[in-house]
């Protein structure tokens, strides 16, 4: 595994930034930050690689505003510069659920590289690197850690959904109770959102 160091990735996000500034940069340290408070809780995980991981999973976005693309151009430029860990992230972040079709946007992605990451995906079994940062997506708004529903709902709102996308919202909440059993806690206690039994409390009083 060939990750950067933390000041590397950390320049490696600012320098994507002057080419395409967004609230993109935002969500990834939001990312990075929900990986490092995840995996210190988690025996097999290292909190700094998880860091470096999330605070990257976007960065084929410096090239532009794009959609599916910024998967690929993610793993090939972390994969130009020798970061094959990096490099699977940006490739797996997106698919929780196994199939390119439940992607949720715009295919820009020529034909080669359709199939390329369709292949990726069916020859990849996800690590558990793979999974958190699957999980940090859903949970990283650009302000802050959120409940998976409020991102999934709006990613819904802002690009559709499709006969998938129900299985894909099962694959997140899957990989939530996963990381809870891991940690032995409900993972927003570990991020700093109030828990949901805080709101069930609430909602009893
Ligand atoms: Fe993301």
């Amino acid at each position: 595994m060939k990750i950067p160091t933390i000041i590397q990735a950390e320049k490696i996000l600012s320098e994507a930034e002057k080419l395409n500034p967004g609230l993109w940069i935002n969500h990834c340290k939001t990312a990075g930050h929900c990986a490092r408070e995840i995996a210190e809780k988690c025996d097999n995980l290292d909190e700094n690689t998880a860091y470096v991981l999330g605070l990257l999973h976007d960065i084929g976005r410096r090239e532009g505003v794009t959609d599916m693309k910024h998967i690929i151009d993610g793993y090939n430029f972390m994969l130009s510069n020798g970061y094959d860990e990096n490099a699977r992230i940006c490739l797996t972040h997106s698919f929780p659920y196994k199939n390119i079709n439940a992607y949720n946007g715009q295919s820009d992605c020529n034909e080669e590289e359709t199939k390329f990451i369709q292949f990726f995906l069916e020859n990849t079994e996800y690590d558990d690197y793979d999974k958190l940062i699957q999980l940090c997506d859903a949970i990283s708004f650009p302000d802050g850690p959120v409940y998976i529903e409020k991102r999934l709902v709006d990613v819904a709102l802002r690009r559709g959904f499709n006969d998938l996308t129900i299985p894909k919202w099962k694959a997140f909440f899957n990989l939530k109770d996963y990381f809870d059993n891991k940690t032995g806690t409900d993972i927003y206690n570990l991020i700093g959102i109030s828990s949901v039994s805080d709101i069930k409390q609430i909602k009893s009083i």
